[in-house]
This record gives C-alpha cells, structure tokens and sequence, in this order.
C-alpha cells in the first residue's frame, strides 16, 4: 500500500491533521480541541470523498444486479472485507461480518452462538470493566437460559485481578467476554493470557475490540481469539458499521442472526437452506457505502502505521497524566500500568457535566458522564467522571489547551 505523501516518513502530526477537515473548525469562538476519540473519532478525507464518491458515480445494490453499477459496488464491499481481514489478520474473508457496530456484533454472539450452546447451570464471564454492550446481552441471555454470569474483578487502579479470574474460571464457564481496552479508564486488558487461560479450561473467548483496533495492533489468529467484535466509527470510519470476527468453524455451526434476503442458498416454503459465512449473518441491504468508507478508513490506518499510531498516543497519555496530576484537585480515575490513550478524572466535587460544559466553552470537546460503563463508576464511588481521550491526530499543545480549560473550570467554581 502507498501511503499518502503526507505520512510516509516520520510521524508528522500537523500533515495529519490537514487529512482531517473537521479539526479546521472553531467551537465557542475557539479553535476545536476535539478529545473524545473513545466516543467516536472524525474522518480523514479519503474516508469522507470515499463516502462522496460512492453515492455520486457507483451506487447500487450489491450481490443482486447483472448490471455494471452493481457489479462495481458489489466488488468494492467485498473488497473491503479482504481489507478488513488483512487489518486483522483473520484466516479467510469469510470470517469477516459485518454488523451495525461492536454493539450489534456481541449481540449477534449472544442471539446466535448464545441461544444454542447456552444451558441452564452454564457460566459467562465478563469483567468489572465492561461497556454496557458487552453486559447486558449476556444478562439477557443468562436471563432466558437459567445461567449465570460471573464478573472478575478490579483492583484500585482498574486493572483485572488475575488470580481472581481464573479462580472464575470452572469447567461450567463456557464463554469468557472481555474488553481489550477500557472504554472509562483506558486499562489494556492481558487478553492474550486470558484467551489462552479459557482455552485451556474449554472456554471461549470473545474479544470487545471497540476501543482498541485503532490503537493497537490486532492479530486475531496469534491471539487465537474465537470472536472479536469492533465498531467502524471510532476507527475513523463512518458510524452505523462495525465487524465481527469469528472462527470460521464457529461461524458455520451458529445458526443465522436475522432472517431475510441474501442471508439465503434457496427458500421454499417447507424449508430454507442458508448461505455460508459471512452473508449468512448478512440479511437485508447492507450499509454498502459505511463498508467500502471503513475499507477507505483502514487502509488511512495502515499507511499510518499502528505502531507509530500508538507510540503517538502514549507519548500523549503520559504528557497529558504528568500535566493533569500537578493539579492537586484532579483523580485521575484508572492508573493501569498497561492503559491506552484515556484519561478520566474528577475535579474535587464539581460534577463532571459541569467540566464537561465549562471545557466545551474552551473549545475542548470531552466525554462527561459514566461512559456506558456504570459498574466501573460504581466501584471507584464516583457517579461520572470527565474522560479525555486521544486519536492520531492529537497534539501536545492541545493537552496543555485542556489543562488550562481545567483551570478555568476551577477559577469559575472558586
Ligand atoms: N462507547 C463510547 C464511549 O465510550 C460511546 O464513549
């Protein structure tokens, strides 16, 4: 792949963030500090002109039409599914789902794979850490099925206690679903060790990739992961499409998620064959032009580089960590020694939508509230927390420009 003329060398954040209209704009009167990438991340413009170009010259339904235009939309989706399985290192094309985003993907899990291998007595296990997408479903399952789920805990600086998790793990365990990466604290979970732990126990693994894949680098088949699930829009694609990864033997044994056009090899009325993974999981006109937009976004990430990406962050995390900590009414919330680019804190006892608000008039856009993760803000007794979170193109001096926004919140609540 060539990468565009303005990354191809050192890591030079300011061509970056001319790939990134969006980040021209002002807020308030101010230039965007825009720091809530873990909430969603903005599109370079190969991702948006991508998006431009698929309505103005190519679209069409795909898999259904003998004529050129759906040939070539047709060709495009199923070629960012090749992109998508080279990003992650998956064995085969077919094992690459598309779905509405990381949410619908774990959904899919629980509804399909869930439905028919979860019995009363069985056991899920999930961490303390878990976004809400990847607790509920397994509550709704658990609920339905008579079985049990079970949570391994955290310690104070929101890392897994690992003794603890695999004293969970028994021979009733039959799935192990974790984040690997914390959407509130940024805590990198050791999710090689775990898979290999459950794998051992006859376990499988599912893998909640949403605020990882566009941080670090993800090699499903090392990992040996049974599924991985992902959302399009915080890896700087469009929203409303996410994948999921699963082994293709898995895949073939689970029956289909929704059913409905494409989904199928034929239909009578007495009986329906399904088609193979993937279009098996695919019912329905898909969302074509988010697929072909996060190829686009993809392929920015590789030319990029993953590693140069996460070098990026971290140097970000630690100026940003060092900076925010001189300010002694500042917790931060989360201290892993493995943590990825978030940082969420409280300010003495100014309610986090107040920070959130009195930044946002800074200019500096961050995420208030308890990040869809209410059980992590329950066992660090705090009700919410402001949460900055850092992309590929964010700089020093916008850390200093949020610091100073901290400041500012204090002075107004003197
Ligand atoms: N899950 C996203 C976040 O953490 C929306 O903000």
């Amino acid at each position: 792949m060539t990468a565009p003329a303005s990354i191809k060398t050192a890591y030079d954040v300011e061509k970056i963030r001319k790939d990134f209209p969006i980040l021209n704009r002002q807020v308030h009167g101010k230039p965007l500090v825009y720091l809530d990438n873990a909430a969603t991340t903005q599109k370079p413009l190969s991702v948006i002109e991508m998006e431009d170009r698929y309505y103005r010259e190519m679209n069409a339904n795909i898999h259904r039409g003998v004529h050129l235009l759906s040939q070539e939309s047709t060709k495009a989706y199923e070629d960012a599914r090749v992109t998508i399985q080279k990003f992650i290192n998956a064995a085969s094309s077919s094992e690459i789902i598309y779905t509405r985003g990381t949410t619908e993907s774990i959904n899919l899990v629980a509804q399909t794979w869930g439905r028919k291998n979860i019995q009363a007595g069985d056991e899920i296990l999930i961490s303390h850490l878990e976004h809400h997408s990847n607790i509920v479903p397994w509550q709704m399952l658990c609920e339905e099925k008579g079985a049990k789920l079970k949570v391994i805990p955290i310690n104070d600086r929101g890392e897994l206690l690992m003794d603890e998790f695999k004293k969970l793990v028994t021979s009733k365990t039959k799935l192990v679903s974790v984040g690997h990466v914390s959407n509130a604290l940024g805590t990198i979970n050791p999710i090689a060790d775990i898979i290999h732990y459950a794998h051992e126990h006859g376990a499988l693994v599912l893998i909640d990739g949403a605020q990882s894949v566009a941080h670090l680098k993800v090699d499903v088949q090392k990992l040996d992961c049974d599924f991985y699930a992902f959302s399009g829009h915080k890896i700087y694609g469009p929203t409303g499409i996410g994948v999921l990864y699963g082994k293709l033997a898995l895949l073939n044994a689970m029956p289909p998620y929704q059913g409905g056009g494409d989904m199928i090899a034929s239909v009578t009325f007495e009986k329906t064959l399904y088609a193979k993974p993937p279009h098996k999981f695919e019912a329905g006109t898909p969302h074509i032009a988010g697929v072909i937009g996060l190829g686009k976004a993809l392929d920015y990430v590789t030319a990029v580089g993953l590693d140069a990406i996460a070098a990026h962050e971290h140097e970000l995390l630690v100026y940003g960590t060092q900076a925010l900590s001189q300010i002694k009414q500042v917790r931060i919330i989360g201290t892993a020694a493995m943590k990825a680019g978030v940082l969420s804190f409280t300010l003495g006892e100014i309610h986090p939508h107040d920070i959130g608000t009195i930044l946002d008039r800074q200019g500096v856009a961050v995420r208030a509230g308890h990040h869809c993760a209410q059980p992590v803000m329950d066992r660090f007794n705090i009700p919410a927390t402001a949460r900055a979170s850092f992309a590929l193109y964010n700089t020093k001096p916008e850390v200093d420009l949020l610091v100073a926004a901290v400041h500012k919140v204090l002075e107004v609540f003197k």
